[in-house]
């Protein structure tokens, strides 16, 4: 492929992978491909400086900042650190300390490095101010409503001593019990599960909902502490201070004043972490001495005086049976690693996705090869390189097929992103079974009975082509299957009778429509009201709508384009299925009192949602705007309600309300 191309590729697949990371925290890949795909784009930059874009995202350090949170500078940036692997990559660190101050034998203080997100606390007379998260370093998100949820982040502090005003720098995490029962949970609704405790910690301190933040269990652990003329000479002080005032520091922190002592703190922590309630991903040795940290200073994405110690992901060495490809419900092919059964920390591994065509090729797989396979916290399973000492003379490299496994269709790449997709949408059998599956499923029509293997017995038997054909299924076509009698059928079919009872947003999601899921799904469903609007929204109107960028309204639009969608919408009609929103939540008008009057929403609310907020502006008469201007009426501010916007809509004398005093305005009064 043109390299120039293949660097273009990389750029889009790298931001969308920074986005996955940073703002859905729902990676798609691991952080070793996520490096590959990193290292080939900065190979082919080097290549073609010609090329050479400041947005690239190997100029820009990925940023975690989000829709729906206002930003707020950092006082000192927030850095990261250098990592070692090794207790002589330590060593070296300590003697390059030795040659910058002069002192050969630097006391050293000995962390647990937590794996969950970090965040900076600002204390103002004994009480929590602000929290921020990382953000890009510069900024960050204020997540301050949220953080007040967490029972070891005191709001007040208790002891004395404390200086008027300090930062602390901590971990959020998410405990592992938590963890599990937060996923067992999503499990049992259907939902995506997190990959492990760290994306779980960051996607909760993220919710727009402080009281679901608080029921999910995060806990914080402090270990730094930032400000003016602090009354302590060494780390180790500061953070016993910092102890007594209420906050979590870890007991596991320590002194070391040799490398025989870090050496052995690596051994007993590389073991005990598997013990400790929270995810840890390594160990941190600093500097203990607060004056020498200062003469040591920062480097510009770390700190001389730190230095992090990374724990070895628990990796396994197995044989490469076959790659084989998936096909899924919207025709994406996804290659898999077939692998001999492997034991890794206490799982037998025999399959682990390897994603898409780049990071097959990325990775140079041959036929025959020896594959790492680690999982360090996460739950999947991946592959992360090659043994290539063990590789067969002669193998052919895994080639990503042209045409489809399942119909033999050939494939097509969808401009911009990495997935190659099967455009038979109506003839791929993989394709039409896996729309029925997720059609019947949980968080959709919720139709009991109809598993993977019943739905594909169904299509094969001809009397499902398409999920709206369930409609017209008879028990006695059930019972032709294996496993049905007729009580079972008959219990089906009332399974997909009560469907009719779902709730028009969930009608929605069931579609299939690419690119829309079941948030957008629910958006798309309140904005448009009912099927017949949402089939003819423009892209303007649909691009309008909360969550929808070009991308997902052009996919709407395409869906009911086709023929064949807008058949299985009617017969789904015909069958009785909610085609429009419930009378309670759809734009009825409540009064009058808006009407003409434009209001711009902003902040994060407690009573209700933004989205609730722009419905019950519009059945109050009122239209809601994003942007404030000189025709804006009222500005509607929640908490956290950005800066830059205040200040326009204070110099262009518009009224602001809070929540209490809109929902005063507009006469509700409840509770
Ligand atoms: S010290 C300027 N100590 O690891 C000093 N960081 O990979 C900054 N982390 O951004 C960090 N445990 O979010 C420090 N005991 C610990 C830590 C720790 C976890 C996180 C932190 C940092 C990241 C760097």
């Amino acid at each position: 492929m043109d390299e120039l191309n293949e660097l273009e590729r990389l750029r889009k697949e790298l931001h969308l992978h920074n986005h996955h990371y940073y703002v859905e925290n729902s990676p798609v890949i691991s952080d070793r491909e996520f490096d590959i795909l990193m290292k080939r784009l900065e190979e082919l930059e080097a290549r073609h400086p010609e090329a050479f874009d400041a947005n690239s995202p190997t100029q820009r350090p990925g940023s975690d900042i989000a829709k729906g949170f206002s930003q707020s500078a950092h006082i000192y940036p927030m850095l990261s650190l250098a990592n070692t692997y090794s207790v002589e990559e330590v060593d070296a660190w300590v003697r390059g300390i030795g040659k910058l101050t002069d002192s050969d034998d630097a006391e050293l203080c000995g962390e647990l490095k937590f794996d969950g997100t970090g965040i900076s606390l600002i204390y103002e007379h004994g009480r929590l101010v602000r929290a921020v998260t990382r953000g890009d370093g510069e900024k960050g998100d204020d997540v301050t409503a949220n953080v007040r949820t967490i029972r070891t982040i005191p709001l007040v502090l208790q002891g004395e001593g404390y200086p008027d005003f300090f930062e602390l720098r901590g971990e959020i995490v998410l405990p592992w019990e938590a963890f599990r029962k937060l996923n067992a949970a999503r499990e049992e609704a259907g939902e995506a599960l997190f990959a492990n405790p760290r994306n779980a910690a960051a996607g909760t301190l993220k919710l727009q909902n402080s009281a679901e933040v608080a029921r999910r269990g995060l806990d914080a652990y402090i270990y730094y502490i930032l400000g003016e003329n602090l009354p302590f000479t060494t780390h180790y002080e500061a953070m016993t201070a910092v102890r007594s005032w209420g906050f979590k520091v870890s007991d596991a922190m320590t002194r070391l004043d040799s490398i025989e002592a870090v050496d052995a703190y690596i051994r007993k922590w590389d073991d005990e972490r598997h013990a400790l309630p929270v995810a840890t991903d390594g160990l941190v040795f600093k500097v203990n001495s607060l004056r020498m940290q200062e003469e040591l200073g920062l480097r510009a994405k770390s700190p001389r005086w730190a230095v992090a110690y990374k724990f070895a992901a628990e990796r396994a060495l197995t044989p490469l049976r076959f790659v084989s490809f998936d096909v899924g419900r919207m025709g994406i092919i996804t290659p898999v690693a077939n692998l001999e059964p492997v034991l890794l920390s206490g799982t037998v591994v025999k399959r682990a996705s390897l994603h898409n065509e780049d990071i097959v090729n990325a990775l140079d797989i041959h036929e025959g090869d020896t594959l790492y396979v680690e999982k360090g916290g996460e739950i999947i399973p991946k592959i992360t390189g090659v043994d290539l000492s063990a590789r067969i003379p002669g193998a052919e490299k895994v080639r990503f097929v042209s045409h489809c496994p399942a119909c033999g269709t050939p494939l097509v790449r969808v401009e911009g992103e990495a997935a190659r997709v099967c455009p038979n949408k109506w003839g791929c059998p993989p394709q039409i079974v896996g729309r029925i599956e997720h059609f019947v499923g949980r968080r959709m029509m919720d139709i009991d009975g109809i598993g993977e293997e019943t739905a594909r017995a169904l299509y094969e038997a001809g009397f499902v082509r398409n999920f709206s054909d369930l409609y017209s299924l008879e028990p006695e076509q059930l019972m032709k299957i294996d496993g049905f009698g007729r009580r079972s059928a008959e219990r089906v079919i009332e399974g997909i009778r009560r469907s009719a009872d779902v709730p028009f947003e969930r009608v929605v999601y069931a579609l299939s429509i690419p690119y829309v899921g079941e948030t957008t799904a629910k958006k798309a469903a309140r904005a448009a009201g009912n099927i017949d609007r949402l089939m003819t929204m423009t892209q303007a109107e649909l691009e309008s709508i909360e969550d929808v960028g070009p991308r997902i309204a052009e996919s709407i639009i395409d869906y009911f384009s086709e023929a064949e969608n807008r058949r299985a919408v009617e017969t789904l009609r015909a069958a009785g299925l909610k085609m429009e929103m419930a009378a309670d939540e759809a734009a009825e008008p409540l009064s009058d009192i808006l009407a003409g009057k434009t209001v711009v929403i902003s902040g994060v609310f407690s009573r209700y949602s933004r989205d609730e907020y722009k419905r019950i502006i519009e059945r109050h008469g009122g239209k809601n705007s994003g942007s404030i201007s000189k025709k804006t009426d009222y500005v509607l501010a929640g908490e956290n309600m950005g800066p830059a916007k205040l200040e326009k809509a204070v110099n262009l004398g518009i009224k602001i309300l809070n929540e209490e005093e809109f929902l005063k305005l507009i006469g509700d009064t409840t509770e």
